[in-house]
C-alpha cells in the first residue's frame, strides 16, 4: 500500500511506516497547499497529516482509494471527521504522549507572564539593569492563588495536578465531574461566570468546536479579575483575539500567555506590542521526546488502520460498526 505524509515527521515514525508501505513524504520544509495535498494523495491508501493541513471534503473526496487518515496531533479540528466517517475512513490522533509536555508549556507561560520573565530577560540583556530596586519588575505570586481550568480533560487535569506544591485553590469548568481533581486537589466544579470572577489564573484546555469558538470574548474577559492571567495552549479561535486586544489595551486583565492564535500563523501587530503578553509559536508539544512519540503513534495508527482494524487512537470508531 502507498501512503502520503504531508510533512517530514521524526525519522523513527517514518522508518516504521517504510517497513510496511511505500511512503511519499512532502519534500519541502513547509506546509503544503490544499492543491498540493490533493496531488500528493493521488493513488494513496493512507494520509498522514498535520494540524496545519486542512483536510476537508475536497481533499477526502479527491482520492477514492483513501482508507485511513492519521493526524500527527491530538487536536483534529483540521479534519472534517464527519465527511471521513460518511466515507467510512477511520481518522486517528496522538493523545496521551503530549499531555505532560503541553501542560508544562502552560505552566511555563503562566510563570513567564506572572513573573515577567521575558520582559526581565530583554531588560537585563539590553543593559537597562542598573541595580536592585524596590519596584523593579514587580509581578505576581503564584502560590496561594486561585487557578481556573476551562476544560478538565487529559491536559487540563495534568496541568492542574502540577499545581501541587503551590497551594492553589482549583476551580474547573467541564460538563463532567472530574473525580481526580476533586479527590487530589479538592477542586470545585463551577459554572463559567464563577470561574471567571474568582480565578487569578485561567488556563484553556478545550478542543475547538462550535461551542468553544470565541468562548473567551469581550463579555467573558470583562468578568475576569483585573489581576487575571489568561493562558491558551488549546486552539487559537477559542479566544476572540480582537476582544483580547481590547482587554489588554483597557487593562481589564494582568497579562496573557499564548501558544496558539486565531489566524495561525498570522499574529496581529497589536498583540505583539504588549509587554505583558508572552507568545510561543504553537510549540506546546515541541520536545524531542514527545514529537518522536507522536510520530510513532501516528505511524502505528496508520499501520493498524490500513490492516482494516481499529487504530489504537481512532476518533470515529463508528466507521467499524458494521464491519465484521
Ligand atoms: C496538538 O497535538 O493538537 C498540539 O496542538 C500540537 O502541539
Amino acid at each position: 500500500m502507498e501512503i502520503f505524509v504531508t510533512r517530514k515527521i521524526p525519522e523513527p515514525g517514518l522508518e516504521l511506516l517504510r517497513k510496511e508501505f511505500d511512503v511519499e513524504v512532502n519534500p519541502y520544509d513547509r506546509v503544503l497547499s490544499k492543491e498540493e495535498i490533493i496531488i500528493g494523495l493521488k493513488g494513496k491508501d493512507g494520509l498522514l497529516c498535520l494540524l496545519t493541513d486542512t483536510i476537508d471534503k475536497n481533499v477526502i473526496y479527491s482520492e477514492p482509494k483513501l482508507k485511513m487518515i492519521s493526524n500527527y496531533a491530538v487536536g483534529f479540528d483540521n479534519i472534517d471527521v464527519k465527511v471521513a466517517t460518511e466515507m467510512r475512513i477511520p481518522v486517528s490522533n496522538t493523545p496521551g504522549v503530549l499531555t505532560d509536555t503541553t501542560a508544562e508549556m502552560a505552566w511555563a507561560l503562566l510563570f513567564s507572564v506572572a513573573r515577567r520573565i521575558v520582559e526581565g530577560d530583554k531588560f537585563t540583556k539590553s543593559g537597562k539593569f542598573k541595580g536592585w530596586a524596590p519596584d523593579l519588575m514587580l509581578g505576581q505570586d503564584i502560590s496561594n492563588k486561585t487557578l481556573g481550568i476551562i476544560g478538565a480533560g487529559r491536559i487540563g487535569t495534568t496541568f492542574a495536578l502540577k499545581s501541587k506544591g503551590f497551594n492553589l485553590k482549583v476551580l474547573y469548568v467541564d460538563s463532567f465531574t472530574n473525580e481526580t481533581l476533586e479527590n487530589e486537589l479538592d477542586a470545585k466544579k463551577v459554572e463559567l461566570p464563577i470561574l471567571l470572577k474568582e480565578s487569578d489564573f485561567i488556563s484553556l484546555h478545550v478542543s475547538l468546536n462550535d461551542s468553544t469558538h470565541h468562548l473567551i470574548d469581550e463579555q467573558t474577559l470583562k468578568k475576569m479579575k483585573k489581576n487575571a492571567i489568561l493562558i491558551n495552549t488549546s486552539r487559537g479561535p477559542v479566544v476572540d483575539e480582537k476582544a483580547l486586544i481590547k482587554a489588554l489595551t483597557k487593562g481589564w486583565i494582568f497579562g496573557v500567555g499564548l501558544d496558539v492564535y486565531e489566524n495561525e500563523p498570522e499574529i496581529g501587530e497589536e498583540l505583539i506590542k504588549f509587554q505583558n503578553v508572552v507568545l510561543q509559536p504553537h510549540s506546546a508539544s515541541a520536545t524531542f521526546e514527545t514529537r518522536t512519540k507522536m510520530a510513532l503513534i501516528a505511524a502505528e495508527n496508520m499501520i493498524v488502520g490500513l490492516k482494516g482494524k481499529i487504530p489504537p487512537n481512532c476518533i470515529n470508531v463508528d466507521v467499524f460498526k458494521d464491519k465484521s
